[in-house]
């Protein structure tokens, strides 16, 4: 287990942040994929050695919110900074008016993850623009979860 802390994102964080979303082939920005990153909606997980982990979301219309990117840097997976910067994500798109989250992803593993942990469901899939997260997975399955329904976050 190591310490963090988990802030808004601030633009001396970008190289960091592009390290971590590299280990997961997700920081392709500018892209079709992902044009751009808004920072003040994007949160950071610090540690002793710098950005342990980014997740974000963007608002898409007065009541509906979109996740932009979410990594862990592999070597603190299972912290749970991932679980955190998502719950974080989804309370500040709650606070921001969002009453729906949807989120596209391609591994099984996080798809899973994110139906038993936060109440996401299978609304659809579509294809990747390019090459974007797993090189082996040219779809993206896009869910969509209750931010009403949502109990709000776990503690530690
Ligand atoms: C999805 C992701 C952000 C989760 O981050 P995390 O910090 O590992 O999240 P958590 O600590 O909450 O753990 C997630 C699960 O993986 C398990 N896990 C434990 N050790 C792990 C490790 N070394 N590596 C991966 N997963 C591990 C945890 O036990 C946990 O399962 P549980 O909920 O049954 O306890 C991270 O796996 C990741 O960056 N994946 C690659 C990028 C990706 O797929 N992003 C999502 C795109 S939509």
């Amino acid at each position: 287990m190591t310490d963090y802390v988990i802030n808004t994102a601030d633009p001396l964080d970008w190289p960091g942040m592009l390290c971590v979303l590299q280990t997961a082939n997700l920081h392709h920005i500018p892209s079709p994929e992902m044009p751009g990153l808004a920072l003040e909606t994007t949160f950071v997980a610090r540690n002793g050695e710098g950005i342990a982990g980014v997740g974000g979301f963007k608002m898409t219309g007065p009541k509906a919110a979109k996740t932009t990117l979410l990594a862990v840097h592999p070597n603190y997976r299972g912290s749970p900074i991932g679980r955190q910067l998502q719950e974080q994500r989804m309370a500040a798109a709650k606070a921001a008016g969002a009453e729906t989250l949807t989120t596209n992803c391609d591994l099984p593993a996080v798809i899973n993850w994110y139906k038993r942990l936060f109440g996401y469901r299978e609304v659809g899939n579509l294809p990747k623009l390019h090459s974007f997260g797993d090189p082996d997975i040219d779809r993206w399955t896009t869910l969509e979860t209750d931010l009403m329904a949502w109990s709000g976050p776990r503690s530690a």
